[in-house]
């Protein structure tokens, strides 16, 4: 049964899913989604701020995050990075991925497969990219105002692995959703409605 963020719930008697959540990404069954779905989904998302806006935080002493959906098939993030904020150098385990700056601008130090810098991104407001099963990279805010993304991972919840100049600790995309999140199973309308109305 997929999990949603209220936010990703439009409100009524029988609260469901956003029309724009298309049936293969709250699918039940374990599917992989391609580049071409994860980034349409993650630029949707990114283009609705009245999805995002009501629940982004940018909090200088820690990036901000919170997950919007995890179905069988992808979850997705919601991001927010204030200016000096970056992840570690980090591939996703395997996963195709796709990412989407809703607010501000984010860069993107994109490295080989021997963990080597090749190239450096910035993805500025509106931008979407799509990412491979290899790739491997860390994403920064090097600017001066806060930045929003939203990112989409299929297949949902394999384990990142982190560069070595992080050592060999590995983490898992689980770590990332340590953070409290209320996500909703749609098919519990009263549960819904409580959560939605809390917000
Ligand atoms: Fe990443």
């Amino acid at each position: 049964m997929p999990l949603l963020h209220p936010a990703l719930l439009v409100a009524g008697t029988v609260p469901r899913p956003a029309p724009y959540l298309p049936a293969e990404c709250l699918s039940d069954e374990p599917e992989r989604l391609g580049l071409t779905a994860l980034r349409r989904l993650a630029s949707t998302l990114a283009a609705a701020p009245e999805v995002w806006r009501p629940v982004i935080r940018h909090h200088a002493d820690r990036r901000w995050y919170t997950r919007l959906l995890l179905s069988a098939s992808v979850e997705v993030w919601l991001i927010g990075w204030y200016p000096g904020q970056q992840t570690e150098v980090h591939d996703h385990g395997g996963a195709l991925g796709a990412l989407a700056v809703a607010d501000g601008s984010v860069e993107e130090d994109q490295y080989d497969r021997r963990w080597r810098l090749t190239r450096v991104r910035e993805h500025r407001g509106g931008a979407t990219v799509g990412f491979g099963a290899a790739h491997i990279h860390r994403v920064a805010n090097r600017g001066l105002t806060p930045a929003t993304t939203i990112h989409a991972y299929s297949p949902p919840e394999l384990p990142l692995r982190y560069g070595p100049s992080a050592g060999d600790a590995t983490a898992t995309a689980g770590i990332i959703g340590s953070q409290p999140t209320a996500l909703i199973d749609p098919s519990r309308a009263e549960t819904v409605a409580a959560g939605a109305a809390a917000r």
